[in-house]
Parts: C-alpha cells; sequence; structure tokens
C-alpha cells in the first residue's frame, strides 16, 4: 500500500434501455422517462491509485477527448464527504463506445465514486446515491447496478428480477448523438407522451416483472424507444445499420438510449450464441459489433496485488 490506500479497479458496466417512454418536460428541461435499464457484461476498466505529489487528482482516459464526468465525479465526492485523502489517479480503460448512448460516461462516473469512497474507507456510503443525480440521470441506475426500473429523470429506481435471456448484438456507429440534441429533436417532433400514458407503462411492467426471473416485456412495449424516430432524423445512417442487423438474423433490432447504436436481440438461452454468427456475417463494419450478454449484479471492487 502506498499514499493511504491500496489500487484498486472496478469494472463499468455500459447499459442498454429495453424500452424507453418519453414523457413531460420539466421547466429545467428535462423530461419524465419510464425506462427498463438492463447492464450488460460490456464494460470500461475504472483503476484508481495514489498519484503522488500535491497535485489535484487526476482522470486519464486515452482517446476521449474534453472534460470527464469522473472528473466531476471525484470533485463532488471530495466537496460532499470532506474527504482530504491524497490525490488520486483514476485510470480509465475505455471499452464501451463513447457518445453512443449506452451510459459509458455516466458508467465511468458511478464507478469513480464508489472507488474514491473505497478509497477514503468508506464504500457503503449513503452519500453516493445522493452525488449520483447531480452527475447525470444516469448514473444512479449504473451506481447501483442489475436491471432496473427507472422513472421521473431516471434516479428513481425499481430493480427488477433479470429478464427473459437473449444474446445482445450491439452496433455503434462510427459518430455520436449529442444527448441533449436527440431529446430536444424528440421535443421537436412531438414525440412526447402525457404523464398517464407514462404510469400506465409503469404500472404494466412492474406487473410483467411480478413473474419472476425470466418475465417478458408486454408486447407493445417490447423494443419501444421514443427516442428512436429523433436519432434517426438527426442521423439517418442508424437506418441502414438497423436493417443490416435484420439481414444478419436479428430477429429485434432498435436503437438503444438516446443512440445512434442499434442492439439485435436474439432471444433464448442460446441468444448469444446466435448473436455471435450474426456478428461474423457482419465482419468488416466499422466499428466492429460487440456481442454481450446482461450483467444481473453490480460490479465488485478488486484490490490490485
Ligand atoms: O443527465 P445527463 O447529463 O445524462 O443528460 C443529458 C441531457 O439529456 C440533458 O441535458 C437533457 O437535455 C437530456 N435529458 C432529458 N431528460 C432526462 C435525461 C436526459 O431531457 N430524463
Amino acid at each position: 500500500m502506498s499514499g493511504g490506500f491500496a489500487p484498486m479497479s472496478l469494472q463499468a458496466q455500459a447499459k442498454i434501455n429495453l424500452c424507453l417512454l418519453l414523457g413531460p418536460v420539466r421547466s429545467d428541461g428535462y423530461h419524465e422517462l419510464v425506462s427498463v435499464i438492463l447492464p450488460l457484461d460490456l464494460a470500461d476498466e475504472v483503476a484508481i491509485e495514489p498519484a503522488g505529489g500535491e497535485g489535484p487528482d487526476l482522470v486519464v482516459c486515452e482517446g476521449v477527448e474534453g472534460p470527464n464526468l469522473a472528473t466531476k465525479a471525484l470533485a463532488q465526492w471530495r466537496e460532499a464527504s470532506g474527504w482530504d485523502g491524497p490525490p488520486v489517479r483514476l485510470t480509465i480503460g475505455k471499452r464501451i463506445p463513447v457518445a453512443a448512448g449506452m451510459g459509458g460516461g455516466s458508467a465511468d462516473a458511478a464507478a469513480a465514486l464508489r472507488l474514491v469512497a473505497a478509497a477514503a474507507g468508506r464504500a457503503e456510503d449513503g452519500l453516493l446515491a445522493q452525488i449520483a443525480p447531480r452527475l447525470g440521470a444516469d448514473v444512479p441506475a449504473l451506481l447501483r447496478g442489475g436491471p432496473l426500473l427507472a422513472e421521473g429523470l431516471g434516479e428513481r429506481l425499481t430493480p427488477l428480477p433479470a429478464p427473459a435471456p437473449a444474446g445482445y448484438l450491439i452496433v455503434p456507429s462510427a459518430g455520436g448523438l449529442s444527448t441533449p440534441e436527440v431529446f430536444a429533436a424528440a421535443g421537436e417532433l412531438g414525440l412526447r407522451r402525457d404523464a398517464d400514458e407514462l404510469a400506465a407503462a409503469s404500472a404494466d411492467l412492474r406487473r410483467a416483472s411480478r413473474s419472476g426471473e425470466g418475465w417478458q416485456l408486454p408486447g407493445r412495449l417490447v423494443d419501444l424507444n421514443d427516442l428512436q424516430t429523433a436519432a434517426i432524423a438527426l442521423a439517418p445512417s442508424i437506418m441502414d445499420a438497423i436493417a443490416a442487423v435484420r439481414e444478419a438474423g436479428a430477429p429485434r433490432a432498435f436503437v438503444t438510449g438516446s443512440g445512434p447504436t442499434v442492439i439485435g436481440v436474439f432471444d433464448g438461452p442460446d441468444g448469444h450464441a446466435r448473436a455471435s454468427e450474426a456478428a461474423s456475417l457482419l465482419d468488416g463494419l466499422l466499428p466492429a459489433p460487440i456481442v454481450c450478454s446482461p450483467s444481473t449484479g453490480s460490479a465488485t471492487i478488486v484490490k490490485q496485488a
């Protein structure tokens, strides 16, 4: 151990939205929503160690330009907790596509919170759940892990049993999309639903999930993403990706989150194998498709030897 704590690492899991219903916009510009969030075994590797010296906390994320939400997470933790431990270096090994609608930046920020709290010896601190929503709408869900029903802005969370088994083929896009722009376009396109529709969807999802592990989304909500039309309006090439994924054998294909990533879903226990076959048919596509399985729990912090 050096500088006060042992180096540690954590898998920061990506998420997909199995459905996403967009509701009314609030005065602060955020939208009410109802969504089923499913974390995946696709994850960034986030590591923390003492930085040494007197400097500020450092976040190193090779290949990603600009301010990093993880830097804000560290600063908010120090401010809220009063922790004055040694400067930390946080290193993010990126695997989750960037600006892809898969919550990569939010997952890294959630992992940064868990790691710095563990470094401070306060891993179980309820303070993390208070800080998370200030960092972004997806951060509370990714902090918690596991399948969740997300409501409000995304911060009102109800744990769900694991949905029916499926393999997921992730098809990232060469370019990213700006989340605020996609939400704004959805408003302009008249895609918002009223509060009653959201409440009905929430009730239907709760009812369906009561059948326990292996539950199925109600038919009308399967693959429903209200942001998809807005994402396609901003990036029409998404249509080509959806067509390619269907052609490669995916019975279902849709945009996840605010896009532009397209998900092919292969239902059943053999879904992962079928998704792998489809990925081989998309050989040559860039960025390369990724085959994933759901992750049922939150990742464990690993102390480095
Ligand atoms: O919270 P986060 O920074 O991830 O959100 C990015 C943007 O997405 C927000 O600035 C807002 O424009 C939009 N958003 C929204 N309603 C939500 C979540 C996000 O309008 N519930």
